[in-house]
């Protein structure tokens, strides 16, 4: 579904598949000279160059408009075209620009008032009426619930906002390009166009976790309706790519509650709503709450994200975990990597569900039970897998599984002290790797190596994700 989504295995399974079509006559080359420069044209405000005597002389232009597209999405400033940053550029997103000023006048566009209308022009056929309505209404509801908004549904006549959905050229100077690429766009307030919202009628609107679900994309351009721009923080509902949520259990992330309250000032409650925040990665007293391998790299779960670090590029990428596993829940607690199998166990409360790349395979969720807990077992903290066996953190205890013969070992649980001397009483986390294995607690983490039975080191998290200080 998304050019984004790439673990290694299925990274050569897509160039694969893609090398068997033959595109003739552009080289690989020229076509990602022509994606930079569109993409720069379409959001960073690029001049459209005509001649190649131009585009020669655009150079500079072109590279600094390549650093502040890498600035504004948190990549490796270079200036170059490299591979992440066509990745990015090949995201599905918003038709908004990220810089300058928005798609009507400049300045910082506010409604005067603060009881808003809407109206519904038209629909899309990939949805009842019913539930694209019904989106609609909720999809605002989360921008009221977060300021002293006031925006009600109008069946007729003037309304503040007009949605539409729309095909290809629809004469605002804006085309839509199909299926993917932009999925919608809005105005910014003020009156005639201003605040309307249009919705590329090519796509296939939904309201399951397929590409691409309304609410979402509703909620996102409702934003700039109300006079918010993109935002760079990768979690906030303003970020230009898309990204999927459960829409019965999203809730407004902090950066746009804090956006929208910039402009129209808190919502008339007692109790300002709060919402979450992004996590940070050079945060010093961040906690993780699973880690584990994958296929040589290591994710490290918090919240609703998890952070990818790749074993040779010292880089790392924070995800939402619904990017990957659209079905999974936030707040995974336990993750482990069963190599024979070559899958991936998650754990929440009770549950389990066994990962194969991006997709869970079928008959997951299971009971815990199968492991041969007893019933107290509420949750797993933690668990690693090493030699055959795989390890299971609750409280102060564990418990060792043998994978062979698919039972736990006699003898378990066990303190974690008696074996694992030094790590304290609880982990949040832990993950093995050439017999170290690594226990996180709190915001540090100890590596424990198995051979010597002892700690080898004990350091801040962060200093996983590539900070070096704090
Ligand atoms: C919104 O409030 C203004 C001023 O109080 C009023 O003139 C206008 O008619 C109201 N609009 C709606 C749709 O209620
Ligand atoms: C979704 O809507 C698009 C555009 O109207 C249409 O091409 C497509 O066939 C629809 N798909 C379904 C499954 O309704
Ligand atoms: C999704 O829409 C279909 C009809 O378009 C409806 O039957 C179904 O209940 C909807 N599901 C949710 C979760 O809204
Ligand atoms: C708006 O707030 C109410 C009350 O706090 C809550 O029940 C509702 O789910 C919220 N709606 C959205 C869309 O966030
Ligand atoms: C919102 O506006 C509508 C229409 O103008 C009005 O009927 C309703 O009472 C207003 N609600 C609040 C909470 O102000
Ligand atoms: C929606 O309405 C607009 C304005 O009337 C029209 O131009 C557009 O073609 C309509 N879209 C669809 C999908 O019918
Ligand atoms: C960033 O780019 C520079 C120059 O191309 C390169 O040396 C460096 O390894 C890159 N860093 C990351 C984290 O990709
Ligand atoms: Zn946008
Ligand atoms: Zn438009």
């Amino acid at each position: 579904m998304f050019s984004l989504k790439m673990l290694p295995v299925l990274l050569a399974l897509h160039e694969q598949l893609s090398g068997a079509f033959p595109v003739p006559s552009e080289s690989p080359e020229e076509k990602n000279i022509k994606i930079v420069q569109d993409y720069l044209e379409k959001f960073y405000q690029l001049p459209k160059y005509r001649h190649p005597s131009e585009r020669k002389k655009s150079a500079s232009v072109i590279v600094e408009k390549l650093k502040e597209m890498q600035r504004f999405f948190g990549l490796n400033v270079t200036g170059k075209q490299d591979e992440e940053t066509l990745k990015t550029m090949q995201k599905p997103r918003c038709g908004v620009p990220d810089s300058g000023n928005f798609m009507l006048t400049p300045g910082h566009p506010k409604w005067k008032h603060t009881n808003l209308t809407y109206r519904i022009i038209n629909q899309t056929t990939n949805l009842t009426n019913d539930v694209v309505e019904r989106y609609i209404e909720e999809a605002f509801q989360l921008w009221k619930n977060a300021s002293s908004l006031n925006i009600t549904r109008v069946l007729q006549g003037e309304a503040d906002i007009k949605i539409a959905f729309f095909q290809r050229d629809h004469g605002d100077n804006s085309p839509f390009d199909g299926p993917n690429g932009i999925l919608a766009h809005a105005f910014q307030p003020g009156p005639g166009i201003g605040g309307d919202v249009h919705f590329d009628a090519e796509e296939m609107w939904t309201n399951t976790s397929k590409d691409y679900n309304l609410y979402l994309v509703a909620a996102h351009e409702f934003g700039h309706s109300l006079g918010l721009s993109h935002s760079t923080d990768p979690g906030a509902l303003m970020y230009p790519t898309y990204s999927f949520h459960e829409p019965s259990t999203y809730v407004l992330p902090q950066d746009d509650i804090n956006g929208i309250q910039a402009i129209y000032g808190p919502a008339d409650r007692p109790v300002q709503p709060t919402g979450p925040t992004t996590p940070t990665a050079c945060d010093p007293r961040l906690t993780f709450d699973a880690v584990t391998t994958l296929r040589g790299e290591i994710l490290f779960f918090k919240d609703k994200y998890f952070w990818r670090k790749h074993p040779q590029v010292r880089r790392v990428e924070l995800n939402f975990i619904s990017l990957f596993w659209p079905t999974l829940p936030d707040g995974i607690q336990a993750a482990y990597e069963d190599f024979y199998r070559d899958v991936v166990i998650v754990f929440k409360g009770k549950q389990y569900w066994a990962l194969s790349g991006y997709d869970i395979q079928q008959g997951y969720p299971k009971d815990i039970l199968n492991y041969g807990f007893p019933s107290s077992v509420h949750a797993i903290d933690a668990a690693a897998s090493y030699r055959g066996k795989t390890y299971f953190f609750v409280n102060n205890q564990f418990w060792r599984y043998d994978d062979q013969r698919q039972s736990m070992d006699p003898g378990y649980p066990k303190s974690i002290a008696s074996t694992f001397q030094g790590i304290g009483s609880r982990v949040d986390a832990v993950f093995q790797r050439d017999d170290v294995f690594f226990f996180f607690s709190g915001p540090i983490h100890y590596a424990f190596d198995f051979r010597y039975q002892r700690i080898a080191k004990v350091e801040r998290n962060n200093r996983w994700l590539n900070c070096r200080y704090g």
